[in-house]
């Protein structure tokens, strides 16, 4: 979204000859807020920053509110799950510290086995699909396959589309925690 709103104001309307108001309204809006250029006749574009229009009126924010669609897993997996999570974090952050310092093999390598297509025999992978929505599984199954992606890219030996994809992982990351939860 712009983060201006433009009001027309239609100065005849409001004032018969227009003229002096059109004086004021040039000087007497707050802060961030302009007048500017003639609209046809004497209209004139009011810009008001959207921040403004907005204080006051929003509604409960996303934060507030939990959307996300509870899956129900066997408390032992929800532990095993849980430190998967776990580990998938200590992995990126691994990935991100190897790449600092410009040794895209170990990235690639920490990716495969960690996150990519490989790891999925370590986590159990088959095993807790079966407890997953559909759309939940799929995310999980692009999140191992973008993993994959990065490992190969990193392995080119160029670190800008490395990150990029590696970004692919981290948003696979981000939609599955943006639909699901286990508690
Ligand atoms: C297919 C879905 C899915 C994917 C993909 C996924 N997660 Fe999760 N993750 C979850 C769910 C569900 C939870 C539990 C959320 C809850 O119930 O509050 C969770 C929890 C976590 C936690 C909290 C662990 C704890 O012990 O509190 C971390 C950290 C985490 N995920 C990291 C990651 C990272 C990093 C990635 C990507 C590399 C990732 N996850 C990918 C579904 C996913």
């Amino acid at each position: 979204m712009s983060p201006f709103i433009q009001i027309k104001i239609h100065a005849r309307r409001l004032h018969g000859d227009g003229q002096p108001l059109m004086g004021k309204m040039d000087r007497n809006w707050p802060p961030g807020c302009r007048v500017t250029g003639h609209g046809p006749g004497l209209n004139r574009i009011l810009i008001l920053p959207a921040m403004i229009l907005t204080i006051g009126i929003s509604g409960p924010s996303a934060a507030d509110e939990d959307v996300r669609q509870l899956v129900e897993l066997p408390s032992n997996m929800q532990q095993h799950m849980m430190s998967n999570m776990r580990d998938h974090l200590a992995a990126i952050n691994e990935i991100l510290r190897e790449m600092g310092n410009d040794e895209l093999d170990r990235a690639a390598e920490i990716a495969e086995t960690r996150l990519g297509m490989n790891s999925l025999n370590s986590h159990g992978a088959s095993h807790m699909a079966k407890f997953m929505p559909g759309e939940m599984q799929t995310i999980g199954t692009g999140m191992h396959r973008a993993a994959s992606r990065f490992a190969l890219k990193a392995q080119e030996g160029y670190a800008l589309p490395a990150y990029r994809a590696l970004s692919e992982v981290t948003s696979a990351c981000v939609a599955c925690h943006a639909g699901y939860r286990i508690r």
